[in-house]
């Protein structure tokens, strides 16, 4: 088994990464937990009392694009045979107040406790993705959920893009959130990544983010850009909007990928849309077609959504059938499409949103 250095360390060796002082500085981090939890396996039994506690966790924080989900996933991997589960926190939360709900239907008044107790049950490592606290019914229970996680022994790293005593910031009842910060704060390493250089805006730094014509080519083209951005496998993101689902079919470190008919073929509007820009850093979305009355209204949640992606300044990767300007010439609207296009085009210049 090798440590989290040794695989970054070999990935520099390779040419996969760029060596990087901040990176660098916080690998003993992830060893420490690494040989802790390889020094303190569960016991059972008789033996249970003599094993040593389990290792701090870390939560690592820092601007967009240091690296810090690339580095948690190489920690993860670096930890074969550990029962691990990386999960984006969003998704985690979701799962908690499902569980939570079926708790309660089965009559349990307290269902933090039984939730958590399953939790522990199958991992002793947590790797959450972007930890961010937006709402108030996540807010009202991680205290709990991760005082018990803790006491059941779980290890919970972590990355994101606010320091600890900013989470929830401004949220309604904060107050009653503020027993998780002093929790994380003593539970966990908390670790600043300062690197200087934002990786992902590298890495589309000189490549093109808008492929015209659609075709074999645009895709070969646009899957290498996710290949590169994301490196391991996605999963579904689901972001609940007044009470209803919003699905971003692929997400990996915050990179978003859909079809254009994903997003502008159902009926998502301006808040929907919001929250999508909220949850992603990066969108790539696939296979815009040509636009005209006969497909006003997706043309209209086209606009709204590069209106969106603007405003919260997401890198857009997009294929589609025309160059901005070409995509609606006709029909309703197409005056107010001139600033979509025009936006689509200064989305594209390689500084943007940096
Ligand atoms: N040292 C490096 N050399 C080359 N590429 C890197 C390096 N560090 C990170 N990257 C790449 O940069 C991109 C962004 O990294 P990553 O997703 O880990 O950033 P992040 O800190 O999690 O950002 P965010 O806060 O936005 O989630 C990824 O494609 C990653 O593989
Ligand atoms: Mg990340």
């Amino acid at each position: 088994m090798s440590d989290a250095s040794s695989l970054y360390h070999a990935r520099i060796a390779a040419g996969d990464l760029y060596h990087d002082d901040a990176q660098e500085a916080v690998m003993p981090e992830f060893d420490r937990i690494g040989s802790g939890l390889a020094a303190a396996p569960v016991k059972r039994g008789l033996f249970r009392k003599k094993a040593p506690p389990p290792p701090k966790g870390l939560y690592l924080w820092g601007g967009v694009g240091r690296g810090k989900s690339m580095l948690m996933d190489l920690f993860v991997d670096s930890l074969e045979g550990t029962p691990v589960r990386r999960v984006h926190f969003h998704a985690f939360m979701q799962e908690i107040h499902a569980a939570m709900h079926e708790a309660r239907q089965c009559g349990v008044d307290d269902a933090i406790a039984p939730v958590a107790a399953d939790v522990a049950a199958s991992v002793r490592v947590l790797a959450f993705d972007e930890m961010q606290i937006t709402d108030i019914t996540d807010a009202m229970i991680v205290g709990r959920l991760f005082e018990a996680l803790f006491a059941a022994g779980v290890v919970i790293v972590t990355t994101s893009n606010r320091v600890p005593d900013d989470l929830y910031k401004n949220g309604l009842n904060r107050q009653l959130f503020l027993p998780f910060i002093k929790l994380i704060k003593e539970q966990l390493v908390v670790w600043e990544l300062v690197s200087p250089t934002d990786y992902r805006q590298n890495r589309l730094q000189g490549s093109p983010v808008y492929f015209t014509p659609i075709g074999p080519e645009a895709r070969e083209k646009i899957h290498i850009v996710w290949e590169h951005l994301t490196g391991g496998p996605a999963s579904e993101l689901v972001l609940q909007v007044k009470g209803r689902d919003v699905i971003i079919p692929q997400f990996r470190n915050g990179v978003g990928r859909a079809n254009f008919y994903d997003l502008c073929g159902k009926f998502l509007g301006p808040g929907d849309f919001l929250a999508i820009a909220d949850a992603v850093k990066v969108l790539i979305l696939e296979d815009v077609p040509r636009l005209s009355r006969s497909n006003f209204n997706e043309a209209k949640r086209f606009v709204t959504l590069i209106d969106a992606l603007y405003e919260a300044k997401v890198r857009l990767i997009c294929s589609a059938a025309a160059e901005p300007e070409m995509l609606y010439v006709e029909g309703d609207g197409a005056f107010e499409f001139e600033r979509t296009a025009s936006r689509l085009r200064e989305m594209q210049a390689e500084d943007w949103g940096s």
